[in-house]
């Protein structure tokens, strides 16, 4: 028999004013990690979505669309005249098997009292399904082609004679040797040149973007932000406290006049000036140097997230915001996930002089150091010079993939989707050509075995038409066609 939820759904949903996404949003994600959890168990019946309206105070159609968005995700289902069910087979539930009695009543006990941040983080999810490789995943550099034999012997070079320094806590910027190498590499390739001093490695882009939000911003200050944007970028800055300050994109990139007039009090501004993710568009010079005298004018720093630099298919690439500041007002992140490969783990920022000690301090403080043997043999990789010969053989192969790519899909697509490849990066879009929901549209595209991201995801306040965000990097050019086929297939059966 179906179990019925006992009192009010409300415990698991608060909504927040304070959190700048739609309310239907917050009820989605907050039911869907209900869900994950275990709090609202398999079987469990919900109640009509009339009464779930009532209870929160929102429109009957905006939970219709909530619960329609989680059966479309598999979360839910609907049984004939009986209602709506948490799915008997959850699309991502971590295995319990094995687990032991006493973590599984876990499940059923009331939540702790948590810090803000911790309030905060359990409104959004972390979860950004990288474990699922199949076709078409975005964001995925071609790891088949990853120079392992080589990165082995970096590897051996730097453990043979059990090297006791690989073995310490390590400098808290992170190994010299490592940014000193990196230095170079940006001197080199990015024409802008820094002292090894000014660096500071962390684990990946994304706690560097964490860094500086800690070291720089205080809670409920104003961040611009893109929207569409980065989801896990986003619900990290929400998590810390942060107001999100939405920047509209068009084709030059962030809209600068219109966030900057609106929201001039705000104390950071975070883009991705050479290739926005995901709409793929490169901030003009104009609005770069906007942003830069904005940042001087009101005492703000900008992270300039420089995602995807490396890879540029047509044309050379703008130089860093970094290079172009007079003021010393931007703090440059840079990361090797794509570059080389998610799990590596490593980030770095290259600060103003002003801000080096407290980054340091901050950054032992967190994580005291990244994983010394990593650093070392990053840095014997890049001193080989193999990092930048793999970069120019990626450039090749994505590019030809690239092209494989938007042949196909002009002939497979026409009349389902209109392909948008910029001319940087992994990710193509395809807008979708009938009005329909991209989450729909992205569960058909599951069931036949191939990835995508729906675009709607990214977007925080303002709704663009529906599309899909398709990884091409990871596809080998010829099984472009028939794995589009596919797709063509899915987006018309959806
Ligand atoms: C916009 C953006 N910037 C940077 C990164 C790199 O972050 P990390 O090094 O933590 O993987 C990502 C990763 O997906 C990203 O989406």
């Amino acid at each position: 028999m179906a179990k019925q939820l006992e009192g009010p759904i409300l415990p698991f949903l608060r909504l927040d004013d304070a959190v700048a996404l739609p309310k239907f949003r917050q009820v989605q994600d907050q039911l869907r990690m209900a869900i994950l959890r275990g709090h609202l168990r398999a079987g469990t019946r919900l109640p009509a979505s009339r009464i779930l309206a009532e209870e929160l105070g929102l429109s009957r159609q905006t939970l219709v669309r909530v619960l329609e968005n989680l059966k479309v995700e598999g979360y839910l289902e609907a049984r004939q005249g009986a209602g709506t069910f948490v799915s008997a087979a959850l699309p991502h539930q971590p295995s319990k098997t094995g687990w032991s009695e006493k973590l599984n009543n876990a499940l059923d006990m009331p939540l702790p009292r948590l810090s803000r941040i911790g309030q905060l983080s359990r409104q959004v999810s972390a979860d950004i399904g990288q474990f699922e490789h199949k076709p078409f995943l975005p964001n995925r550099p071609a790891i088949d082609r990853f120079p392992f034999a080589l990165w082995r012997k970096c590897w051996n070079a730097v453990t043979r004679g059990g090297k006791v320094a690989a073995m310490g806590y390590g400098d808290l910027s992170g190994e010299l040797v490592l940014r000193q190498r990196i230095a170079e590499y940006l001197a080199l390739h990015r024409h802008d040149p820094c002292d090894p001093e000014q660096i500071v490695i962390t684990p990946g882009g994304h706690a560097a973007f964490t860094l500086a939000a800690m070291a720089l911003a205080d809670p409920g200050d104003g961040i611009l932000f893109e929207d569409p944007g980065p989801v896990t970028t986003s619900n990290l800055f929400r998590t810390l406290g942060l107001r999100l300050c939405l920047a509209g994109v068009d084709a030059d990139g962030m809209d600068v006049a219109g966030a900057t007039s609106r929201y001039p009090d705000a104390r950071l501004a975070f883009v991705m000036p050479s290739r926005h993710h995901p709409l793929g568009v490169t901030l003009s010079l104009p609005r770069r140097l906007a942003l830069l005298e904005w940042a001087r004018a009101n005492d703000a720093w900008i992270i300039e997230d420089d995602y995807d630099s490396e890879f540029r298919y047509d044309g050379a690439p703008l130089p860093s915001i970094r290079s172009i500041d007079g003021h010393d007002r931007v703090i440059y992140a840079g990361s090797f996930s794509k570059a080389l490969y998610p799990g590596i783990r490593i980030g770095y920022l290259v600060l103003p002089p002003q801000l080096i000690g407290v980054f340091r301090n901050l950054s032992g403080l967190i994580n005291r150091s990244v994983p010394v043997e990593t650093q070392l043999v990053l840095a014997d990789f890049i001193g080989g010079g193999h990092f930048a010969s793999h970069l120019r053989r990626m450039r090749g192969l994505y590019a030809e993939r690239r092209e494989a790519f938007m042949e196909a899909g002009r002939t497979t697509l026409a009349g389902l989707a209109r392909i948008d490849c910029s001319e940087s990066g992994l990710n193509a879009l395809a807008w979708l050509e009938k009005a329909s929901e991209d989450h729909a549209v992205r569960r058909s595209v599951l069931d036949v075995g191939l990835q995508c991201y729906p675009l709607s995801d990214y977007t925080i306040a303002t709704p663009r038409p529906g599309a899909l965000i398709l990884g091409y990097a990871g596809v080998p050019a010829d099984r472009m066609k028939p794995y589009l086929l596919r797709l063509a297939e899915a987006i018309a059966r959806a």
